[in-house]
């Protein structure tokens, strides 16, 4: 029997590292609140191409919400308290994202998570996210959260150098990475998107990312 219960497993966790772990449909659950809180944030904040430092206009569109948003513009990357295209304050964090947050971060290991910066990115087919580090944030103690929704992606997930190899992770909807600790600063980046409408979201993948950034 015991054997069996293996097999009844609908998806496999998998684990990237010591302290890094791809919770598998882990948001399903949250589904209906979270599509009904991400029209509220793009109600109010809507997603926009961003400019990197470089010049470049990104191929991922983002938002935020929470008391702070990650931007890009050719000054650099920070976290500010208010969305630069409408002055206003980024949307309040919804409770059904904290609640998500902190449950996946205490899933993984990482009690007491308590996020004030939820970035949330759009890709379109195409779009990609080259290998990067997260550190913005002003220390590194804490975890990323990170959830997908929509159309499927190949994640990288690679080491401490941008050169390091990288893993290629597919990630479905409902799949929640979460990383911190010994491997809070490893390089990771999305392949770009191929076009393979998923049944809610048509051609188009959202992930949003939880942050300590302040
Ligand atoms: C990110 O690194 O900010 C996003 C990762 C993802 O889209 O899965
Ligand atoms: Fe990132």
């Amino acid at each position: 029997m015991r054997t069996l219960e293996l097999f009844e497993t609908p998806a496999q966790n998998l684990r990237l590292g010591p302290s890094a772990i791809v919770l598998r449909e882990f948001a399903l659950p949250y589904m209906s609140e979270l599509m009904t809180a991400i029209e509220a944030i793009t109600a109010v904040s809507p997603f926009r191409y961003m400019v990197t430092p470089g010049g470049f206009t990104m191929s991922v569109a983002l938002t935020n919400c929470g008391s702070l948003g990650w931007t890009t513009d050719r000054r650099g990357y920070r976290y500010i308290s208010h969305d630069p295209d409408t002055g206003k304050p980024w949307p309040v964090m919804p409770e059904v994202f904290t609640r998500l947050a902190s449950d996946a971060a205490t899933n993984a290991g990482y009690d007491n998570f308590e996020p004030d910066a939820c970035l949330v990115n759009r890709y379109l087919p195409g779009s990609r996210l080259s290998l990067h580090q997260d550190k913005n944030e002003r220390d590194y103690e804490h975890p990323i959260v990170s959830v997908s929704l929509g159309m499927r992606a190949k994640f990288q997930f690679g080491g401490h150098a941008r050169t390091d190899p990288t893993v290629k992770v597919p990630l479905h909807h409902g799949d929640v990475v979460v990383w911190g600790g010994t491997d809070r600063l490893r390089y990771h980046g999305v392949m770009p998107l191929q076009d393979d409408p998923h049944p809610l979201l048509g051609s188009q993948r959202i992930n949003f990312t939880f942050r300590k950034a302040g």
